[in-house]
């Protein structure tokens, strides 16, 4: 180019689509040394003994890998640790009176709670001795049904300190849903809730949790935090506890974080799979804490003095690694919203970073689009001057989101990482390193040092640079899920079967599928183009289609469903169900709520169908699968290309034709 250079970032990413990370972001990068890559790569496993190294270890382990009898590698063998300890205790000396949490809660009239990491500490210790008191033992599972007041960050952490795994149940999912998870987990202890606000009203909570106790197999003792004193005088059943009262007993108690092995389960998660039945990820003590805290501090750049905030919900596996686990175990502050992005307007997110100086966002390409949508205005209000450090997590975020986003709220000048990973992975594995590699908008980036992740063919065969392929992972990697709970041979047949040779003893000959697809460039850097199993992802959350199907099915006077995801401007994707009813007919309005309210019932809000169009049939092939495919491109209203290969090619005319008259 001659002349005069144009620096603006319209004609840097015309370019190539390439951005160099701000100067006044490396100058204080926690990672900058591009040789990263090359001494882990050399150095692996034991590159990861650096992850280990920023935790306090009870007793020093003995093996960084043992991956003596994959695909159950375990991490770190021999040490032992405590999460809580991590994650509260030793910041006590230096940062006891700095902010740990920094709650704000959804009305803007009511004072925000904030909690040092002394105060946090009295609050995790006298929790931790009211479960012990209810009879919470080491490895009783403790379910968690809340939405996001401080009360379920320090019941986690109270029960990390006693050796009790916790398993959190996603506030807005149903009844049915926290039943199918308690069942699953044989868990005898609940926390929640008797309401949050949302968008300003008060939202009722308790009685869902009630309906599904209702259905759970076993008895459960459950406690129940007020969230919203007058505004709601909640029943309380027989065994339930009030969370304040109990913990009122205890004020004072101490209790000694007990010593957990690396290996030991931390927490359970439960996720959608192609199957009806969610998957109970298990996360332990060791590697996933590692993990979690090596990215917070690698990527979201996280030290002792932010002010951090992760805008996801608790209930899912990001706030797990992002809001808790990894920036509490750094010493940081962070920040915790009880509510949504536009209450009482627009620009609530940018009043927040405004009014707490906060340091980093860290949110979902679903919430950006809707920010698109609202207006430049919004922010523009706003000092976003703090902001260091933007990241996003969830789903592949377009090129234009991510311009948006890097230039309305980063003001051009902080790194954005699009970090891509699934609850399974415990954090991140691909993204730049901010302090280190350039951006490009749309693509996650390079796996991140220590990984090896490639982007395959059918037969396992690396593609050509720019063509589509299916992502694997061919090392383990401390972070990793250990199994699915109670079910090793579904977590061989989900993961690894495949890609690996699952009769092998060693290691190579084992590969971890994701179920995404993905496109890799001539720089290493990977674009991740989404699930390629029946999960389909709305708003950044990952929904199973047949779990889906199952509950439309459950529905009276439906036959078959077919649900796919279709795309979304906001969502990203949205639920799009396909229904034979029993006589063949269409089912009319009556049906279609039943239809929605059953969706509804089963899973929760979140899955609720955008469209149900009634048809007479489904397109099936031969050999008599349904041809998602086909439906997608229907639901996109896209060229539906060749039908020839269906057993029943005239159907496609009647679902275009209910399509239309919906
Ligand atoms: C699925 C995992 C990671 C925590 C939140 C979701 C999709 C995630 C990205 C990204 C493209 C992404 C994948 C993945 N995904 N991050 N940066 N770019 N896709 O966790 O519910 O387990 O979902 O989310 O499809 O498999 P999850």
């Amino acid at each position: 180019m001659s002349g005069e250079t144009d620096h603006s970032m319209e004609a840097r990413t015309a370019q190539g689509d390439e951005l160099e990370p701000p100067a006044s972001f490396v100058e204080q990068a926690n990672v900058t040394d591009p040789g990263i890559y090359d001494e882990f790569a050399e150095n692996w496993p034991e590159c990861w003994e650096q992850a280990a190294d920023l935790l306090d270890w009870d007793s020093d382990y003995d093996t960084v890998l043992d991956d003596s009898n994959p695909p159950f590698y375990e991490w770190f063998t021999g040490g032992e640790l405590n999460a809580s300890y991590n994650a509260v205790d030793r910041h006590l000396d230096e940062r006891g009176d700095e902010t740990a949490i920094e709650w704000i809660g959804e009305p803007t009239d009511e004072a925000n709670r904030s909690y040092t990491y002394r105060e946090l500490h009295r609050e995790v210790n006298e929790a931790a001795a009211a479960l012990r008191d209810l009879g919470v033992g080491e490895d009783d599972v403790v379910t968690m049904y809340m939405p996001m007041v401080p009360e379920l960050p320090i019941a986690m952490l109270a029960c990390a300190r006693i050796g009790a795994p916790h398993s959190v149940v996603f506030a807005g999912f149903s009844a049915d849903a926290l039943a199918t998870r308690m069942n699953a987990a044989d868990s005898e202890y609940l926390v929640t809730c008797d309401g949050y606000y949302r968008r300003g009203d008060a939202l009722e909570h308790k009685a869902k949790a009630d309906d599904g106790l209702a259905s759970v197999d076993h008895d459960v003792t459950s406690v129940v935090v007020d969230r919203l004193g007058d505004d709601y005088d909640h029943p309380m059943r027989d065994d339930d506890v009030d969370y304040d009262a109990l913990v009122d007993e205890h004020t004072g108690a101490d209790v000694d974080p007990v010593s957990r092995d690396a290996e030991d389960m931390l927490f359970l998660m439960y996720t959608s799979g192609t199957t009806g039945e969610p998957k109970g990820v298990k996360h332990t003590t060791g590697g996933y804490l590692s993990w979690v805290t090596w990215t917070s501090q690698a990527v979201l750049d996280v030290k002792p003095e932010d002010t951090y905030w992760c805008s996801a919900d608790i209930g899912w596996i990001t706030g797990h690694s992002y809001i808790v686990y990894g920036p509490l175990s750094l010493g940081t502050t962070t920040v915790m919203y009880e509510g949504t992005p536009d209450y009482p307007d627009k620009d609530r997110m940018w009043e927040i970073v405004d009014e707490y100086e906060t340091t980093q966002l860290y949110t979902a390409p679903t919430a950006i689009r809707a920010f698109m949508k609202w207006g430049e205005q919004y922010p523009a209000e706003h000092d976003l001057s703090s902001l260091r450090l933007l990241g996003t997590v969830g789903e592949p975020i377009n090129p234009k989101a991510w311009k948006w986003y890097y230039e309305h709220v980063g003001g051009e000048d902080c790194p954005v990482v699009d970090t891509w990973w699934q609850t399974e992975t415990g954090g991140m594995m691909i993204t730049t390193l901010p302090g280190v590699g350039e951006m490009k908008p749309g693509a996650a980036g390079p796996p991140l040092p220590g990984l090896d992740v490639n982007v395959v063919d059918g037969s396992g065969q690396p593609v050509d640079a720019g063509d589509a392929g299916y992502l694997t992972v061919d090392r383990p990697w401390p972070g990793m899920l250990r199994t699915l709970y109670q079910n090793d041979e579904r977590y061989v047949q989900e993961y690894w079967a495949e890609y690996s040779d699952t009769d092998s003893d060693d290691p190579d000959d084992w590969t971890y599928f994701p179920e995404d697809g993905a496109k890799i460039d001539d720089d290493g850097y990977i674009t991740v183009l989404g699930r390629v199993d029946d999960v389909i992802n709305v708003s950044g959350h990952r929904l199973g289609t047949m779990e889906i199907e199952s509950a439309i099915v459950g529905v009276e006077g439906v036959a078959e469903a077919a649900v796919v995801g279709g795309n979304h401007p906001v969502k990203g994707e949205a639920v799009h169900a396909f229904v034979i009813t029993e006589d063949h007919a269409d089912g009319g309005e009556e049906l279609r709520e039943r239809i929605i309210q059953g969706v509804e019932d089963a899973i929760g809000p979140i899955a609720r169908p955008e469209s149900v169009v009634f048809t007479p049939e489904l397109p099936k092939t031969r050999s008599g699968k349904i041809m998602r495919r086909l439906l997608e491109d229907i639901a996109n209203g896209d060229d539906l290309g060749t039908t020839s290969t269906l057993r029943n090619p005239d159907v496609v005319d009647d679902i275009q034709a209910a399509v239309e008259g919906e």
